[in-house]
């Protein structure tokens, strides 16, 4: 399946790439055509009566692989009695049982629910000592080796390009050694571990030697947030800045990418540099805002010759001059603008992103967790509210896990000080605190909090998103605590959607009737919660599609706290004036306990209300450069027609 793919892709429309790249509609079908992949080696093996040696990674990218294998042995039979395993990487120190180990996780995807047999089954060791770990690493290359190397090796991609644990700055030929992390790759472990301060700094990885010799290589790579490091792997020079780049000098091996991981490449966002397109408005939008920006130009400021110069000479042939391009391309992205989010009561809407009637529209934002409404659309919501609409608004989340311990303590405490000087007894009031203490004095790294402390965290955020929508006018029935099922696993790792997830989502859109909806559109994100909270609402409005109200109803969809719609994308950009975006910052700042050293801070060191602001400043400062209007910041949203 996979073989028939790249097969059929490695015409032309590949000269940028020096890999093999497959593009799948998404990450599930993508995972399922690499498992049918390995288990018709293992089978091939089988027949010969060999063993099949498999390298395998961990992380989010091959976890829909492993499901997919383990359908494939207790529904079809796929068995692995036959495979020998080689698990790239450990952290170092790791206990076994730990939470993140990766011995665990193996375990826990795979080897526990195949017949694989566990003396075959090998995950680096992050018990040795430092003086036992040189020997370790032969040995476990030397027992590669004597099975005739590794039949087929799955990686993932980090985002700064390193495979296994081999982070940039490793050499090609490098051996299975003891590492120290990036930094890089430290943040993005350090959800796991609640915090970078408890995150490894080092760990066990195989070298990129022995990646390179096994017979095949297949890397897994999903959503946005690889886009980056693919193309740069696949189309730019090798280099060991970008390990997975040494990969071009592989005769064997494949890119498996989702739509979003893809959409870097060449062939994907600039097709009309690599073969005859037909340049549809989206594509004629994306390819002169690009231009444009490219060549720091205004939108009305390009030219003839700079569409000649830069690929697009045919779609100056069809529908040039220049000019008229940049008149129709101007236009559409001026009508984006609008200071009127719920459409503009009494005027000509043929133009607008929004229709006039009815002039008082029934909103519901969904937010994931309880400050994406005011961080995301800070700006819209505090308008929606002003022009008069009836705005509801839904936090799809509790958010409880982002809470500092020593801050829920703190908020019982009050409660109990609060008691004790009115007289108040609650016997349940004093037994949450104590058990919330007990636990959290005694607290491990990485531990999950018990249910109290959960409940605490829960409610301080829920008190923080009600003073945000308090703050933007919204009354206590306009405001609705969903608390999604699947979130409530104390853990970073969600369970996927659920039917209840579904249903509640339903009941409430279908309580409110909304004219718009507004959604978190984070499409690209394979395992957060925002994808997820996504899906909820696109499952809930198919499901009531067929109801009359919902005739009427537009979902449109914001960006979370870390990324943007690309300005080819935008239908509604709302504007804001400096004191709306000082508005929005104090709105921001309800949340409280998200300031100041957040629990998970990722990679990037501003405060959210820092990065909203950024963020809206640069999609206004966008417009600016292409020759509209100057506004202090923008909001930017997508329409998605369900
Ligand atoms: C895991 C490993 C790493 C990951 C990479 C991508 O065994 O060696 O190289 O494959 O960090 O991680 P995810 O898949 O979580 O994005």
């Amino acid at each position: 399946m996979l073989k028939s793919k790249i097969d059929k892709a490695t015409g032309f429309e590949k000269r940028f790439e020096n890999i093999n790249t497959v593009v799948f509609e998404n990450s599930g079908e993508a995972s399922k055509a690499v498992a049918q992949e390995i288990a018709a080696l293992i089978q091939s093996k089988q027949k010969e009566n060999k063993p099949c040696i498999l390298g395998l990674a961990t992380g989010s990218s091959p976890k829909g692989l492993y499901a997919e294998l383990v359908r494939l042995h207790k529904e079809e039979g796929l068995s692995f009695k036959n495979v020998i395993s080689f698990n790239l990487d450990e952290y170092y120190p790791m206990e076994p049982n730990s939470i993140n180990s990766y011995v665990r996780f193996m375990k826990e995807l795979l080897f526990d629910h195949v017949d694989i047999l566990p003396e075959n089954a090998h995950v680096p060791n992050g018990l040795l000592t430092k003086e036992q770990i040189a020997d370790y690493c032969t040995d476990y290359e030397a027992k590669i080796e004597a099975l005739g190397g590794i039949d087929l090796q799955v990686l993932g991609i980090g985002g700064n390009g390193h495979i296994g644990f081999n982070e940039s700055g490793s050499l090609q030929n490098s051996k299975t050694r003891l590492v120290a992390l990036d930094h890089i790759t430290r943040v993005a472990a350090s959800k796991d571990f609640f915090g970078l301060s408890n995150t490894p700094r080092t760990a066990i990885t195989l070298g990129v030697k022995k990646i390179m010799e096994a017979k095949r290589v297949i890397l897994l790579a999903w959503g946005e947030g690889k886009a980056n490091v693919v193309k740069r792997s696949v189309e730019d020079e090798v280099t060991n800045r970008v390990p997975a780049s040494f990969l071009q000098e592989h005769n064997n091996a494949v890119f498996v990418l989702d739509k979003e991981a893809s959409s870097k490449l060449t062939r994907i966002n600039k097709p009309w540099l690599v073969e005859k397109v037909i340049w549809t408005d989206k594509l004629t939008r994306k390819a002169v805002l690009g231009l444009a920006l490219q060549l720091k130009k205004p939108i009305l400021m390009l030219t003839d010759a700079d569409y000649i110069e830069h690929g697009m000479s045919d779609l100056l042939a069809d529908s040039g001059p220049a000019y008229d391009i940049n008149i129709k391309i101007f236009n559409k992205l001026q009508n984006t603008i609008t200071g009127w989010p719920g459409g503009k009561p009494n005027a000509d809407d043929s133009n607008r992103p929004e229709r006039a009637e009815p002039a008082r529209k029934r909103v519901l934002i969904f937010s994931p967790h309880p400050d994406d409404d005011i961080i995301s659309m800070g700006g819209t919501f505090m308008r929606l509210q002003e022009q008069g609409h009836d705005v509801h608004v839904a936090y799809q989340t509790s958010g409880n896990i982002a809470v500092a311990d020593d801050e829920a303590l703190r908020f019982a405490r009050f409660v109990i000080d609060y008691n004790e000087k009115f007289g108040i007894k609650s016997p349940e009031a004093d037994d949450i605190y104590k058990k919330a203490q007990t636990f959290l004095e005694n607290k491990k790294n990485s531990e999950i909090d018990i249910p109290e402390v959960r409940y605490i965290k829960g409610l301080i955020r829920k008190g923080e998103a009600r003073a945000t929508s308090h703050f933007v006018g919204l009354t206590d029935d306009q405001i609705h605590f969903m608390e999604l099922p699947f979130y409530e696993t104390g853990t970073i790792e969600k369970k996927p959607i659920g039917k209840e997830d579904i249903q509640l989502t339903m009941d409430l859109i279908e309580n409110i009737k909304p004219h718009q909806i507004y959604a978190a559109g984070d499409l690209a994100d394979p395992h957060g919660t925002h994808k997820v909270c996504l899906d909820a609402i696109f499952e809930a409005v198919k499901a009531l599609k067929p109801k009359s109200f919902m005739d009427d109803c537009w979902l449109w969809l914001y960006r979370g706290a870390w990324q943007e719609w690309g300005i080819d994308e935008v239908e509604m950009a709302v504007p804001m004036s400096p004191d709306q975006v000082l508005a929005k910052r104090h709105g921001i700042f309800k949340h409280q306990s998200q300031k100041d050293g957040v629990v998970f801070q990722g990679t990037d060191a501003r405060e959210f209300w820092q990065r909203a602001e950024d963020r809206n400043a640069e999609t206004a400062a966008l417009y600016q450069e292409l020759g509209l209007a100057t506004y202090a910041a923008m909001e930017a949203f997508v329409r998605w027609h369900y």
